[in-house]
């Protein structure tokens, strides 16, 4: 657990929606630093073969380099009849340049006549904190629409049916996905952490 109470971290990112997500979570209580913040504008490459891989190099980069304690993210669309694709991959799925129609595209394409469309977004942090790695994991199963449906949210949104919903990531209430998503729930184990030294309900659902 924490050795003494935490009132300032880095957060690894550069992703002002994602930091505003948290720092909403916490307000009042621990001080977010976003990489801007700290002066960091370089874009840390995510060169690793896992979640956890990449979430880690990318915690350790700042921790080395500018000697915060920090936390840092992954993600990945795992669908069940493709093995796990395209996982660590999600982001560049169908080419470098990342563009997310694109990458819906190629997924709907490849699980084109296939009935099983199970999939879950799996989201790893991993955090330095006095020089000790920690791991949170949040996933949430669905299925993979058969069409883009729905105007908000990025990435596979349009096309990912949260389980226990009818509409997709990008058709429901914002408030309603940063509620049950992947990273809202790593996070809440994440913060749990951080503000009451819990870690119950590290690696796992
Ligand atoms: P990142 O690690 O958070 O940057 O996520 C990697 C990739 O996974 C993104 O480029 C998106 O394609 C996808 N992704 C991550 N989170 C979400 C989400 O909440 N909705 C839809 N796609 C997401």
């Amino acid at each position: 657990m924490p050795e003494q109470k935490i009132n300032k971290i880095v957060f690894a990112t550069h992703n002002a929606h994602k930091l505003s997500e948290i720092r909403e979570i916490v307000k009042g209580q621990i001080e977010i630093l976003g990489l801007t913040d700290i002066g960091c504008h370089d874009e840390i490459e995510e060169t690793g073969n896992t979640l956890e891989e990449n979430a880690l190099l990318k915690a350790k980069y700042v921790k080395e380099r500018y000697g915060y304690d920090c936390f840092a993210d992954d993600t990945g669309l795992e669908v069940d009849a493709l093995g796990g694709e395209p996982g660590v991959y999600s982001s560049r799925y169908a080419g470098p340049s990342g563009d997310p129609e694109e990458n819906m595209k190629k997924l709907l394409s490849a699980l084109q006549g296939i009935d099983n469309r199970s999939a879950q977004f799996r989201a790893i942090i991993a955090l330095i904190l006095n020089e000790e790695e920690h791991l949170f994991e949040g996933v949430i199963r669905g299925t993979i629409a058969r069409e883009r449906r729905g105007g908000s949210g990025f990435g596979y949104d349009p096309i990912f049916v949260p389980e226990g919903y009818d509409q997709t990531f990008a058709e429901v209430d914002l408030s309603v996905k940063n509620r049950v998503s992947h990273r809202a729930l790593a996070m809440a184990k994440l913060i749990d952490f951080l503000l009451n030294g819990k870690k119950i309900l590290s690696l796992g659902r």
